[in-house]
């Protein structure tokens, strides 16, 4: 089809790696024009968690659909959205001792990350927001400044102002804990870092490489924002939903955000839809300071609805999740000792993982040769160096070991007939200018 030759915009990206006609997908598999099967490892980038076109959702949505339910709603009160919130608040939040208010904002997870940052502001009355290396928050300006990609920021045309990077948990190596740098900047008045009205972070970094970080620099991040009297934002967009074997990504580590954002796979059947969710003493805006015409995709809640009632009404999804995720590490640790000589390292946590390649260039190649033996699957971090594991978390376990087998093969191809550069340690090479 050359009309997307013709007039798509050349701001396509994922396209460019799966250049093909997709139009039909059915769980973990996207189907081309042809019929060609694809197993589906990208999964709408963190957003189709529960698999593509869900049977379970479908026929509620449709059933929706066949009665006329509202599509539109604005932020009218509907009984798809009321639902929704019956079900989160009893399902998802009760159970996890969490209280939290629901902001419904834009669909889109810059639209929450865009409120979570203007209530954060304007509740401490401060601009600053920490925001840390490799972290990923979206590419609508505000989010842009807390952001780290250089490809991303450099198309803002303007300044992006109003945050400070932080190093992330492993940033300067293992032994040090980065959450020390930022307490000593936050109690130094001559830091140079302004105090900030919060801080945003990513427990697992999903843009910026699957950089996971530790339970304990969580919670000294949490006590940092405590003896500070500064905001934690958990930025759960990629993370949440269930990726890292619980709803929220932050659970296993006992912390308590303040404000959390969530979307992706929020919807479940891959609609559009964010959240801010609030502890109930923050939620200071006033009626309609913070609004937008599509808070109120209702076809959203019901298939919000039907995930949360179906996989949250009890723990069995989560452990499900979780023996995945259990096998996902074996095989890529597996995978890493015996090729890329030693250089290729596994990271991340639940069914959020990666391999990293050392470099982008043989990461491309491994996902190049994928695809062609029916496998979707796609990198991420600074140098797309990270071959990123995000298959539907519903996939069987005969489709999660032949995904990963085709991962295995292209790997072993691509090690035989290229040198693995080495994956030297940043501070290895480091040579101070005397
Ligand atoms: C952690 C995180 N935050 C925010 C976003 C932005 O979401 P969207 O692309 O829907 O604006 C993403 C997208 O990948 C993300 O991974």
């Amino acid at each position: 089809m050359k009309i997307f030759d013709e007039i798509e915009s050349e701001v396509q990206s994922y396209a460019r790696s799966f250049p093909r006609l997709f139009n039909k997908a059915q769980g973990e598999f996207l189907y081309d024009e042809d019929g060609t099967q694809y197993l589906d490892f990208l999964a709408g980038a963190g957003t189709l968690n529960y698999g593509h076109n869900n049977p379970i959702f479908k026929e509620k949505l449709l059933e929706y659909i066949h009665a006329d339910g509202i599509t539109h709603g604005l932020d009218l009160h509907t009984k798809a959205k009321g639902e929704f919130l019956e079900s989160f608040n009893e399902k998802i939040l009760k159970p996890r001792n969490l209280d939290y208010v629901v902001q419904f904002t834009g669909p889109t997870g810059t639209n929450a990350v865009e409120a979570a940052l203007k209530l954060a502001r304007n509740i401490k009355g401060r601009e600053n927001i920490i925001s840390f290396t490799n972290g990923f928050h979206g590419v609508s300006l505000g989010s842009l400044a807390t952001t780290g990609n250089s490809h991303h920021r450099g198309a803002a045309g303007v300044s992006l102002n109003g945050s400070s990077r932080m190093p992330f948990d492993g940033y300067l190596g293992d032994e040090l804990d980065t959450t020390f740098y930022l307490d000593k900047v936050l109690s130094d008045s001559s830091s140079g870092v302004d105090l900030p009205a919060a801080v945003i972070v990513e427990t697992v970094q999903g843009e910026g490489g699957i950089n996971a970080a530790s339970f304990e620099w969580l919670q000294n991040l949490e006590k940092v924002c405590r003896k500070h009297d500064v905001l934690l934002i958990v930025d759960d967009i990629q993370a949440g939903c269930g990726r890292t074997g619980t709803y929220f990504s932050f659970e296993e580590a006992g912390i308590r955000p303040d404000i959390v954002t969530l979307s992706k796979s929020l919807g479940g059947y891959g609609l559009p839809f964010a959240v801010v969710l609030i502890s109930p003493e923050l939620d200071k805006w006033r009626p309609g300071e913070h609004n937008g015409t599509f808070r109120g995709n209702n076809f959203a809640f019901v298939t919000a609805k039907a995930a949360i009632d179906h996989y949250w009404s009890d723990d069995e999804f989560s452990k499900s999740i979780k023996a995945k995720g259990a096998y996902v590490s074996k095989r890529l640790e597996e995978i890493v000792e015996k090729y890329g000589e030693g250089n290729f390292t596994t990271r991340g946590r639940g069914m959020f993982q990666g391999i990293n390649c050392v470099n982008g260039e043989i990461a491309d190649q491994i996902t190049t040769r994928c695809f062609k033996k029916g496998l979707i699957i796609e990198t991420s971090g600074a140098e797309d160096q990270v071959v990123k594991f995000l298959c539907p978390l519903i996939i069987s376990e005969e489709n999660l070991k032949k995904g990963i087998d085709i991962v295995e093969e292209s790997i072993k191809e691509v090690c035989a007939k290229e040198d693995i550069p080495e994956d030297k340690d940043y501070f290895d090479d480091v040579e101070l200018a005397s």
